[in-house]
């Protein structure tokens, strides 16, 4: 039965994990987050029905962070979800939900009212965590093909950033969210928001895998104490065709991470989860099935991967960026590198 259509229960499952084995990451306000969390983007593939029931399956195997955003379609689904783990007797302190302002609203007065209505969506008087979803201002049609570009595509323009970051400021001051980060950001835009901000960001989501590691902009997070949190942590290997490219390379199939995956009899995907939990970053791994998610949160309270592993998985990065952002061009004769600021400094308007 759908999770809109009848009032789902919520209890906590015989295998549940012990959440005093799983790692929190602290962050510079002091408040301590789940080190996985489920992401809950299920592109086509998966109804918002199922993805909201996962999050009451995966709730109940100790899971505590859910990465939503109102792009995704499901947040008045998954909202029925929340009041059913809440109701269940888990408390709001220790739950996790982070959303995200999408990229038509970041004018004066959206930003606002955009969270309030994930907040009505979600069913919650508050949210751990609000992103920037994009740093750029536009629009695109859900689905469309990479190869699509808005006519109407704007640049970053730090300053009209700003606008967007003082409305993610009051709400904090207005108590609607607890902390605000970027997401698909870069160095040279993160350093002007850490110059500008009154309330600096405690997190950076980003694609972060195996086959994408960006050591420099993961170790200038750390640094400046924002929280990496890390998109398609498994190298997204069921994603769309249309969000493929000839050259990208699959997580999945490498020698390395089938090597460890079997030493440890687990799925690739597995090591990937393990590995980023462990290299200091917060995976946000898509999944609607139990034996999955249980499995990835089983192997991060495990024994820890061998130094060896580490240093084995680090030198398999292939700066491939699967999530290239192909839509936001802006400019004719531009390629999508130029929305990564490829020379260190912000590509101009
Ligand atoms: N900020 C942003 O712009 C942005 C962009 C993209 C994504 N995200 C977030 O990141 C989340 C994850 O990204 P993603 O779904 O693209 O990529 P992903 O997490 O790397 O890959 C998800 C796929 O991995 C497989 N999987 C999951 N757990 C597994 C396990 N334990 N063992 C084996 N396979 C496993 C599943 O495949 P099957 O279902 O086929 O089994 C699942 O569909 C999204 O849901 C979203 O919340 C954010």
């Amino acid at each position: 039965m759908a999770a809109s259509q009848e009032k789902s229960t919520f209890r906590m499952a015989a295998d549940a994990i012990d959440l005093a084995t799983v790692p929190w990451r602290t962050l510079w306000t002091g408040s301590t987050m789940p080190a996985l969390g489920l992401g809950r983007f299920g592109t086509d593939r998966f109804t918002g029905e199922q993805v909201a029931a996962a999050v009451l399956e995966a709730a109940s195997v100790g899971y505590r962070h859910f990465d939503c955003a109102p792009v995704y379609g499901n947040e008045h689904l998954i909202g029925h979800s929340f009041r059913a783990i809440l109701e269940g007797g888990i408390s709001r302190e220790d739950l996790w939900v982070t959303s995200k302002v999408w990229n038509d609203k970041h004018g004066e007065g959206d930003v606002i009212a955009s969270c309030e209505q994930s907040l009505r969506d979600l069913q919650l008087d508050y949210l751990d965590l609000y992103l920037v979803h994009w740093p750029f201002p536009n629009d695109h049609p859900p689905g469309c093909d990479i190869h699509s570009r808005s006519m109407d595509a704007k640049p970053h323009v730090h300053d009209n950033f700003m606008t967007t970051w003082r409305q993610m400021e009051a709400l904090v001051d207005r108590g609607l969210v607890r902390h605000i980060g970027t997401s698909n950001t870069t160095i040279p835009k993160l350093r002007l928001v850490l110059r500008d901000a009154r309330i600096k960001p405690a997190c950076n989501q980003m694609e972060l895998h195996p086959h994408f590691q960006p050591p420099a902009l993961f170790q200038f997070t750390h640094e400046q104490g924002i929280v990496p949190i890390g998109y398609c942590p498994i190298g997204s290997p069921n994603r769309p065709d249309r969000d493929r490219t000839a050259t990208d390379t699959v997580d999945v199939e490498d020698p390395v991470i089938v090597h460890i995956a079997k030493r440890l009899d687990v799925a690739p995907g597995v090591v990937c989860i393990k590995w980023a939990v462990q290299r200091g970053q917060v995976p946000i791994p898509f999944c609607v099935k139990r034996a999955q998610f249980v499995s990835s949160l089983r192997a991060v309270v495990a024994d820890p991967l061998t130094n060896q592993e580490m240093s084995d998985i680090a030198a398999i990065d292939r700066n491939c960026r699967l999530i290239k952002g192909q839509v936001f061009v802006w400019r004719d004769g531009q390629s999508w590198e130029d929305l990564w600021d490829p020379t260190g400094d912000i590509t101009p308007p």
